[in-house]
């Protein structure tokens, strides 16, 4: 089911998600809605506290772990659930990613991240799961992550950056 998109600077976007305790009904329908949000409007990813939901699940395109040569058309998107997903840095040199977020429409900026990380969770049938990526795939690894510990991505880049993106919404 379609829900509606939690937007900046709605307090649920700062708040930590609980850990999901067991993978019932509830998670597979939390993770069809996030699913159905997702291919509304076009995404690579998704956060459960984005359609209103603190729980630890994510949603990550993994098509984008292998990106198309400059001469190649893009894949088809190959979206995968994770429950409780933990990142872990495997090359913690900066990466610097020009990153947006479905819940900060109308902006993006370049947000530092380490490198180099894995994913490791649960797939919707208690499977473990373990991704490694870098560059772009690696910077949505860890902003789909940092949506479950009240994190979004202009909290990583300057104040003043952050003060252009907040003048801009109050004109609006
Ligand atoms: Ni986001």
């Amino acid at each position: 089911m379609l829900r509606p998109l939690v937007q900046y600077p709605d307090p649920r976007l700062t708040k930590i998600s609980e850990p999901v305790a067991e993978i019932d009904d509830s998670v597979r329908e939390l993770a069809q809605d996030m699913l159905d949000t997702l291919n509304s409007v076009g995404g690579v990813g998704i956060a459960a506290p984005q359609i209103g939901v603190l729980r630890r699940v994510v949603i990550v395109d993994v098509s984008l772990m292998n990106p198309p040569k400059e001469d190649e058309e893009p894949g088809p998107q190959d979206l995968r659930v994770v429950v409780n997903p933990v990142i872990t840095v495997l090359d913690p040199a900066k990466h610097i990613e020009n990153e947006g977020c479905l819940s900060v429409p109308g902006f993006r900026a370049k947000v530092a991240r380490p490198k180099r990380v894995a994913m490791d969770g649960l797939d919707l049938n208690g499977n473990p799961i373990h991704f490694e990526g870098e560059g772009y795939f690696g910077a949505c690894l860890q902003h789909e992550t940092d949506h479950l510990d009240g994190k979004i991505f202009i909290d990583r880049i300057s104040y003043l950056k952050r003060s252009m993106y907040e003048k801009k919404m109050k004109r609006k």
